[in-house]
Parts: structure tokens; sequence; C-alpha cells
């Protein structure tokens, strides 16, 4: 649009520069001429009138008639109107008392019958004639009209062509910026489009859906932004749909067991006293594990959702010789030595019953993974602006493999050994949520056959910083 109004504004300049210049130079000659014969006008000197008028017109290659007020032509330099009436509008205003009047014709089109005589004589082709018409004066009074009349086609004719050059290179360049804009277009719709579809895809359920990631612009980004959302859904439904299936299995495990014992006890007869109260402690030890495991569950499902820490300036140190103490008739029950070397006190701000189930659990797992005759140490220290508890052993170790795994839910390296000590598999995973809850770090490190290194880093307190 704009460049439609652009040219045809410029077509519009084109022209009336070209045509002002030439009814300018028209006027100029036709008054100049129309001065001149003047005096021969009102001597009635028709002689002089036809050569001044003939000079004129063989200079300039146009036609020029001249009227008495009568509009009869006295003098036509091209010898054909003479004696005739001729009239147009311009020369009815000039003898109202107009100076002079432009007007343009048509020569091979529409028009009175004695205009089209005048101009056709003239050139003898259907061209774009114009007319001048001045007022011939003399001693103040009208003494008739000089009409001057010039072909314009080549005026028409070059504005034609600039015409036609101009719509042609609009039409190029409209097509020109068509084609870039669809182009554009395209490369900003397409990745619009395939994320969109993405996305449907995924609110359809189907978390498999990726989209392409070209270039490296905001789209990109976005699309990008996209496949990690998408990917990391994914990962989270199917660890939530494995994380049923193993919390399913391992509740099943203990049910079917005391379903077999409970039968084996209905169906024996006689009742063998002994062998009930074996079957029965069997029974209650197998509540006891379903139990444990549906705690770490409940416990793991209120971290899931957003458990709140009760906070309080605890002592850490004496919070590990508390759990070393609990622990140390289940080292010496399993042979092992069990020494804890914490005698700085450090203050953490943290959760007392949380933090007392971390370092329980670490410490029963250095335990039970240890093997009669091994040991298991516990040191604290200070460490820039953290407490380091550290807990190693020289047990069975784990397996590089099986290393960055132990931490999530379920994993055990030996199912059996593991069910034997009475684990759940989850004891690892929970002690991870509540460190990372304090903003503390865990780290595991272990040679298969020589034993493991468990480090929890906490933040200190800083309120003694600030007392
Ligand atoms: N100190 C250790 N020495 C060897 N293996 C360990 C130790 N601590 C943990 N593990 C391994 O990590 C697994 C996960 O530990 P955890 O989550 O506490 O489960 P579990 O209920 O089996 O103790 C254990 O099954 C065991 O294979
Ligand atoms: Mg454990």
């Amino acid at each position: 649009m704009a460049f439609t109004v652009i040219g045809f504004s410029l077509i519009q300049l084109v022209g009336e520069y070209l045509f002002t210049q030439r009814i300018r130079d028209d006027q100029r000659i036709a008054e100049s001429t129309a001065q001149e014969v003047g005096e021969y006008l009102a001597d009635f000197d028709a002689e002089k009138m036809y050569a001044a008028a003939m000079n004129t017109a063989q200079a300039e290659q146009s036609r020029i008639l001249v009227l008495d007020p009568l509009c009869v032509v006295q003098v036509d330099t091209a010898s054909q109107m003479n004696g005739t009436r001729f009239i147009t509008s311009e020369i009815s205003s000039v003898l109202q008392g107009a100076a002079g009047e432009y007007g343009f014709y048509d020569a091979g089109g529409a028009g009175a019958y004695w205009i089209r005589a005048a101009l056709t004589a003239f050139s003898n082709v259907s061209s774009m004639t114009g007319i001048y018409a001045a007022a011939i004066n003399h001693d103040g009074a009208l003494a008739g009209v000089l009409v001057y009349i010039s072909q314009v086609q080549e005026i028409y004719e070059s504005l034609r062509d600039i015409q036609l050059k101009m719509l042609l290179w609009m039409g190029i360049v409209a097509t020109a910026v068509l084609v870039f804009s669809l182009l554009v277009l395209r490369t900003i719709t397409r990745p619009i489009g395939e994320l969109n579809e993405g996305i449907s895809r995924m609110s359809r359920g189907d978390l498999s859906a990726r989209v392409s990631v070209r270039g490296r612009n905001e789209f990109a980004g976005l699309a990008s932004a996209f496949n990690s959302m998408s990917e990391r859904l994914e990962q989270l439904d199917k660890s939530r749909s494995q994380f049923v299936s193993n919390a399913s299995h391992e509740l099943k495990t203990p049910l079917s067991t005391m379903k077999i014992l409970i039968e084996t006890l209905l169906y024996q007869d006689p009742v063998d006293p002994g062998m009930t109260k074996e079957f029965l402690t069997d029974i209650n030890k197998e509540i006891d594990r379903l139990n444990r495991i549906v705690s770490d569950l409940l416990t793991l499902v209120s971290i899931d959702n957003g458990m709140k820490l009760n906070l309080a300036e605890l002592d850490i140190g004496s919070l590990l010789q508390e759990q070393v103490k609990r622990l140390s008739p289940l080292a010496r029950e399993n042979g092992v030595e069990l020494d804890c070397s914490a005698k700085e006190s450090l203050e953490v701000s943290g959760d007392a019953l949380k933090l007392q189930q971390v370092i329980y659990n670490i410490i029963d797992n250095a335990i039970k993974y240890t093997p009669r005759g091994g040991e298991v140490h516990c040191t604290l220290a200070k460490s820039g602006k953290k407490a380091v508890i550290r807990v190693s052993d020289t047990g069975v170790g784990i397996p590089e493999e099986d290393l960055p795994h132990i931490f999530d839910r379920f994993y055990r390296v030996d199912k059996a050994r593991s069910r034997e000590t009475g684990g759940t598999g989850l004891g690892l995973s929970i002690v991870k949520q509540f460190i990372l809850l304090h903003g503390g770090t865990i780290d595991a490190r272990s040679a298969p056959g020589k034993g493991s290194t468990f480090t929890i880093e906490l933040p200190l307190s800083t309120r003694k910083a600030e007392a």
C-alpha cells in the first residue's frame, strides 16, 4: 500500500512538473505573439499578422489561429480555417475577460467537430494537443484572441513511459516483498506450529513429545525449554510408576510370606506349639517390616509434599554421640567396633528428629554392611562454614556401578542381604532428602571389599557469628 501511494504521488508530481513547464512555455510564446499581432489586428494588416504568426508557428512547430472578437478566424498558420468561426471553452473564458486559459484535447477522441478538425488538420494523427487561448489587447481593449495549438503527445508518452516503468518496478518490489514476508512468516510460524503440536500432544498425555530446535533465536530457546520440560516430566512420570511398582512389590513380599506362614499354621494337624510359636514370631517380624516400609513411604510422601523443618539450634557433636550410644548394642551384637571422635561442639540450625534419623541411618548401614570383626569410625570436624560428619567402615563396600544409585528409592546392592538386615532400601533416599532440606550435601565413596565412607556437610549456624 505504501508503495502504491508513493508510486502514484510520484507519477502525479512528475506529470504536474512536465505539464506546468510546458504550459508556462506555451503561455510565454502565445502571449508574446499576441502582443506582436495586436497592432496588425487593429490595423487589419493581414499580411504582417500572418507573417508574425507563421514565424512563431514554424519556429515552435505549432499552429496559431488569430480570431477577431467574434471568433472568426483571421489567420490560420495551417491555412485551413480562415473565415470560419472557432470557439472552445478556453476562448470563451478569454472573451469573458481572462488573460489566458489552457486546455488539453485528444485529437482522436470525442469532442466538437470543429475542434477535432482544428486539431487533426494540424497533426493528422490521434494525439494529445494543448490549446492556449491568449487575449490580444490593443489600446486597453480586447482586439481578439490568439489560439496557440501545440502537440503535447511527447509529454504524455514520456509520462506513460515513466508510469509503466514505475508500475513494473512496483510490481517487482511488491512481489519481492511478498515472497520475503512469506518466507519470514514461515520461519516464524513453523516453529510455533511445531511447538503447538508438541504441547497438544503432551496435553493428550504423550510425554514423549519433543520439538526440533533450529538456530539460536528465541524460538530455539523456547523449543529447547519445552524439550527439557517434557523430558523432565517424562522422567518424573517414569520414576513415579517405577516407585509405585517397587513399593507394591516391597509390600507384597512380606504379605506373601505371612500368607504362607498363616496357611501352614491353619492346616497343621495336630497343632505343634513349638512350630506355632516360631511361625508367629516370623509373622511378627514380617509385620514389623511392613510397618517400617510403610512409615518410610509416608516419610517420603511428606517430603514430596514439601515437608517443613522444625528448626532449632543443635549441638551436632552431642547429637552424634547420642546416636552412637543408641547403636552400640547393635554394633556389639554384630561384632563390629564402633568408635566416635566428636570432641568439638558445633552448632547447626536444624530439625533434631530428622538429623537424628540421618545419622542413625548412616551408622546403622555402616554396622550392617560390615562383617564381624570390622570397624566403624565416625568423626566430626569444622571446615570453613560447614560441619563435616564422616562415617567410615571396613565393610563390604559398594561396587562402582552401584555407587551413583544408592540414594535412589528402593535401591539395594544386595537385596537378600539388605532384607536379612531389615533394610527397606529407602533409608539413604530419606537421608539425602533430609540433608538437602537442611542445605547440606552427602557424598559416598567406596572400594568393594575395603569399606565405605559417607561424608555429610551441614552449614554451621550463623547465630554465633551474629552474636
Ligand atoms: N556402609 C555401607 N556399606 C556398603 N553398602 C552400603 C552401605 N550403606 C549403604 N549401602 C548400600 O546402599 C543400599 C541402600 O541403603 P539404604 O537406603 O539404607 O537401604 P537399606 O534399607 O538396604 O539399608 C544398601 O542396600 C546397600 O547395598
Ligand atoms: Mg539402611
